[in-house]
């Protein structure tokens, strides 16, 4: 008798991911170009913050583990993977010489251009990024990776890497799927329906099988308070998983 195909969640199982209970077709983001940030709002109402609050604390993390490796950032160029209507751009362009952002979605092109003046944005076909190799001294993707089916994050994963110079940082930011909360503002959002959350240690396993070297790498977002004094207790709990995200890096050595 024929071996019969695994369930999902036999392969969840096998390949360190993790499902969310509505898996189905991937989600058309062109549908929520107007209403993306009404949406994450109303999927997080819970949390008592609003998305900024999120993404800034996310851009502070990316900027400053980028000047901590790279030292002076202002003639360094980094390019957003996925980057929806441009905010984490905004928060942070102004620190780089050269912002890029790429997104296969045409309307939440159009509106990253409108609010990030000082990026460069282009639609494109969510295969080839459309730059030479050895172009970026940063490349990020935020959230981006539980929406894009899992056969092809590898792919995805290094062609990132192929556009970094060597020496380049390539960061991905994700779901941590072990906090319950996550999971639960996942459920809420309706273009999460088609998530496929990625835990830290397969993350790092799409970094190695670009062939990066381990770079920096931390839970975040373990307390949804401004002030300066819960992101110094949360660099403290970097090692624990119950941040609501992460964040991997690897560094492109040739
Ligand atoms: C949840 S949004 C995140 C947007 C942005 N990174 C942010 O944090 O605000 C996911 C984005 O990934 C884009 N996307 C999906 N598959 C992609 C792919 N293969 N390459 C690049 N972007 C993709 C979608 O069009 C959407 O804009």
């Amino acid at each position: 008798m024929g071996r019969s195909e695994p369930t999902k969640w036999q392969r969840a199982l096998y390949n360190d991911v993790v499902y969310s209970s509505t898996f189905g077709a991937p989600v058309e983001f062109e549908e929520y170009k107007q209403s993306y940030v009404a949406e994450v709002e109303q999927s997080i109402d819970f949390a008592g913050q609003s998305h900024d609050f999120f993404i800034r604390v996310k851009a502070d993390e990316l900027v400053a583990s980028c000047a901590r490796q790279l030292g002076s950032l202002k003639e360094r160029s980094i390019l957003d993977v996925g980057c929806g209507v441009g905010l984490m751009s905004g928060y942070v362009g102004d620190h780089f010489g050269q912002l890029h952002g790429i997104d296969i979605a045409p309307g939440v092109v159009d509106r990253a251009s409108a609010q990030v003046p000082q990026g460069q944005f282009e639609l494109y076909d969510g295969e080839e990024i459309p730059f030479e190799d050895e172009t970026f001294d940063v490349a990020f993707t935020v959230c981006v990776l539980h929406h894009v089916p899992p056969s092809q994050w590898e792919s995805l994963v290094a062609e990132m890497a192929r556009v970094l110079k060597p020496g380049g940082l390539l960061y991905i930011f994700e779901h941590n799927p072990y906090n319950p909360l996550t999971r639960r503002a996942v459920s809420n959002c309706p273009f999460d329906a088609d998530a496929t959350l990625l835990t830290r240690g397969r993350s790092n396993a799409l970094l190695r099988s670009a062939g990066l070297d381990a770079a920096e790498e931390r839970y975040v977002l373990f307390f949804p308070w401004e002030g300066s004094g819960f992101r110094t207790i949360e660099s403290g709990l970097r090692w624990l998983p119950l941040g609501a995200q992460y964040f991997v890096s690897g560094r492109r050595v040739r």
